[in-house]
């Protein structure tokens, strides 16, 4: 079983329009409501790929209500903690061309106690739980030591922790000892303070957040791949994307992926590429099915190419 927290969860309402013009009124073709953020990605992923999986997320006001029932009707058991704030709206702008606009609200802050809940609702769903996903940024009100917090006694009750987060909250909670933390191209360089150019460059990041504390790393590299840093090898791999349609949540759908494969060695790694690979070629946010995947287009190999150049380098 796999418990996913998502501290700062959306209703994500998508409109297609034909074109954005700025001041102007925008008739919309179409409209979609989904349930969002990073964690909830992960367990609509751990789900498709036949796993159990509780959402533990603080749900608010009619758009928490709505983010539950959307998840219930896809089958995702979900732990809430009722918040006195609203759950936040996203909006999304789909133009016809492709573009895609993103608005995101800051969200609800939370209270002391509220803070404290939801860490007991992640601690009510420990026993049993063989990881702890972690995802996404923090809503007002919890501080950058919050993941940190929830890493230290989620390893005193004996459970582990994947953590997919950037920033101050990525840092902080390095001196815990995650179990496995799933930077981006940009999150891992903006953890070291230095940019990524070559593939070699992202596994000397991935190295330095090891000496941080992290147990392993899982850096997803966009087109260029992924690579895994643990303490009993390092490994790259990639897959074959024919047409990327949409990478929104790829790296949601790889950790998803890492995790149900057991989230240890060269094979949870395949599984990591073969979904991140399957989500880019889904519309959206949708997550892989296991029809969906092509586990014969993923190569792994422990001959790391450290002078590719990559085609999406790290600022
Ligand atoms: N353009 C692409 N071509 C082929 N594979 C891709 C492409 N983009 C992403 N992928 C696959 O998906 C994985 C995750 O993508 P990426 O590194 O962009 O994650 P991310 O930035 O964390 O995404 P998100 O946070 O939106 O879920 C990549 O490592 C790769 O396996
Ligand atoms: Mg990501």
């Amino acid at each position: 079983m796999i418990v996913t927290v998502t501290p700062n969860p959306s209703l994500d309402r998508t409109y297609e329009v034909p074109a954005l013009d700025r001041g102007e009124v925008v008739r919309a073709t179409g409209e979609r409501v989904d349930p969002g953020g990073k964690g909830v990605n992960v367990s609509r992923a751990v789900a498709a790929a036949g796993r159990r999986t509780v959402a533990v997320l603080p749900l608010g006001g009619a758009p928490g209500a709505l983010v539950a029932d959307l998840l219930a009707a896809q089958g995702i058991e979900v732990a809430p903690v009722p918040i006195a704030g609203a759950t936040r709206s996203n909006i999304a702008l789909a133009e016809a061309d492709g573009v895609l606009t993103k608005i995101n609200a800051p969200g609800p802050e939370l209270s002391a106690a509220e803070r404290e809940l939801l860490l007991e609702a992640v601690r009510s769903q420990s026993p049993g739980a063989d990881w702890i996903a972690c995802c996404g940024s923090l809503p007002r009100g919890l501080a950058p030591s919050w993941y940190a917090e929830l890493t230290a006694r989620a390893h005193a009750a004996g459970a582990r922790i994947a953590l997919d987060t950037s920033g101050p909250a990525l840092l902080r909670a390095l001196r815990e000892r995650p179990d496995v933390v799933k930077p981006n191209a940009g999150e891992l360089a903006g953890a070291v303070g230095r940019p990524l150019a070559t593939v070699g460059d992202a596994v000397k990041a991935a190295e330095e957040l090891r000496e941080l504390g992290a147990r392993a790393v899982l850096a997803s590299l966009g087109a260029d791949g992924q690579i895994l840093v643990t303490g009993e090898g390092t490994w790259f791999g990639e897959a074959r994307v024919d047409a990327v349609r949409s990478n929104v949540g790829a790296g949601d759908a790889s950790l998803a992926g890492f995790l149900a494969a057991g989230g240890a060695g060269p094979g949870a790694l395949a599984s990591a590429v073969a979904h991140g690979a399957a989500a880019v070629r889904l519309p959206g946010s949708v997550m892989p099915a296991p029809d969906d995947l092509e586990p014969s287009a993923v190569t792994v190999t422990a001959q790391v190419p450290a002078d590719r150049a990559l085609r999406e380098p790290a600022p």
